[in-house]
């Protein structure tokens, strides 16, 4: 069921429209070497027409083969990069449900809410749609080391595929900034995890010079090849609706790579002639963590860094996101717009997610409470169409869960979080009376 693509030019193009600089795809590069700037994957070819595109998606789900059943490498005509697909390996990511949710509807204030939730990935995040194209990439460069910093779901998917893909991983994770789950995949994924006493964004710029030195394939979101393979869950998104474009897409942001592969996917699926029209984009972030909310809301013409960002959600601690320049320009082609949230609204949100019987880490919450911020404000209305991408699996970080829950969470600065829907776990006498009695 392949569509030809064979003819497709893939290059490197440089982002700033002032300097569009083009490379060989095959150029081991992060940032554009004449101006500094961002690069992206670009094509010149044709793509099949529209409605070929469509069905060949739709047969793919009747398929055995690895690729077609990959929820990212069905949509590869989206992201013709590479020249031989042997060089992919999958773990069946991406393939993520869209779920219905009334009762966080009801919490943020619409009528109905449907979460698109990517904590079903193989190693229950997001970064898995990317993973699988970044290795892609490095096996075909016949590179053998992969490395990146991160808050822990970026190494546990590339622990994960590297392993798979029979490279060597090194993780660099800010030491007791990462949650025990995300640490402990690196590690079972038989990557080796070095905990640096710095923050994600100190450790990036150590990491891209000993990648540099060493010779090494940097997989953070800096990479364009992670952009291209997150891009699919747009696409999956809208194939799961049958191409019905909702009004908003709600995301958390951190280093702001999600929304760039999202505002980017969402155009291309535009050109394409896959949509018609494009939903908004709203981005939340956490508010001890939101250089992305204050520049674009502050309307400064620089973008300052947070020196010190502090967040119990941890997968969005960032002070300076490296993808901040792409995330603004499909902020502004997406009409869309950035919200920031508190440590307890994030708290409480996530409960209630947790209620609706779905359940996501803290990250993936900043969606839902971000939505009753925007309700409240007359921002986005009660019927309006919204998916909210839950981007972590609610096992990510059981810590947080169980001080939640017991009355035990405090902020970064030491302050009490109300246990608003608190559920604390009890304990009880081995006495079936007592017990009997407790659960009258
Ligand atoms: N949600 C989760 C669960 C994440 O792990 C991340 C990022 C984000 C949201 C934010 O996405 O960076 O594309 O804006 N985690 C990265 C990591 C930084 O290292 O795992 P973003």
């Amino acid at each position: 069921m392949a569509l030809a693509t064979q003819s497709a030019v893939a290059e490197l193009k440089c982002f700033s429209a002032v300097c569009g600089a083009r490379y060989a795809i095959t150029e081991v590069m992060y940032n554009c070497p004449r101006c500094g700037a961002l690069l992206e994957a670009a094509y010149t070819s044709e793509r099949p027409a529209a409605e070929a595109l469509k069905r060949t998606f739709r047969e793919r789900r009747l398929s055995n083969a690895p690729l077609d059943q990959s929820g990212v490498w069905r949509y590869r005509e989206m992201f013709p990069f590479l020249d031989d697909y042997r060089h992919v390996v999958t773990l069946r990511e991406g393939n993520t449900p869209l779920l219905d949710a009334p009762l966080a509807a009801a919490y943020g204030a619409l009528d109905r809410l449907t979460f698109k939730h990517q904590g079903f990935n193989p190693t229950g995040s997001f970064k898995d749609n990317g993973m699988t194209c970044g290795v892609a990439q490095a096996r075909r460069l016949g590179m053998k080391r992969v490395a990146c910093v991160s808050t822990g779901n970026t190494s546990a998917s590339m622990a994960a595929y590297a392993a798979a893909a029979g490279l060597e991983a090194l993780i660099f994770l800010p030491h007791g900034n990462i949650s025990f789950g995300k640490l402990s995949q690196g590690i079972e994924y038989g990557a080796k995890t070095l905990q640096v006493e710095a923050n994600f964004d100190q450790i990036l710029a150590l990491v891209r010079v000993l990648t540099e030195k060493l010779g090494i394939y940097l997989l953070n979101s800096v990479n364009p090849f992670r952009i291209e393979g997150q891009k699919s869950i747009m696409f999956e998104m809208l194939d799961q609706r049958d191409w019905r474009v909702p009004d908003w897409v709600v995301l958390p942001g951190g280093n702001l790579g999600n929304v760039s592969a999202f505002g980017k996917a969402l155009r291309e699926a535009r050109e394409a002639g896959l949509i018609a029209t494009l939903p908004r984009l709203a981005v939340v972030q956490a508010e001890g963590s939101a250089p992305f909310y204050d520049f674009v809301n502050s309307g400064a013409r620089e973008f300052h860094a947070v020196a010190n960002p502090e967040t119990l959600a941890t997968a969005i601690r960032i002070g300076d996101p490296v993808s901040w320049p792409k995330a603004l320009y499909e902020i502004r082609a997406s009409e869309g717009l950035v919200e920031k949230v508190s440590e307890q609204e994030i708290a409480d949100a996530k409960a209630q997610i947790g209620r609706c019987g779905i359940g996501c880490e803290p990250a993936s919450a900043a969606t839902l409470a971000g939505i009753r911020k925007l309700t409240s404000r007359g921002v986005m209305a009660k019927g309006a169409d919204v998916v909210a991408v839950l981007t972590g699996n609610v096992l990510k970080d059981p810590d947080y869960i169980y001080k939640y829950h017991s009355g035990q969470l405090k902020t970064p600065t030491g302050e009490k979080i109300e246990s608003t829907y608190g559920n604390a776990s009890i304990i009880v006498p081995n006495d079936a009376e007592k017990i009997a009695e407790l659960l009258k």
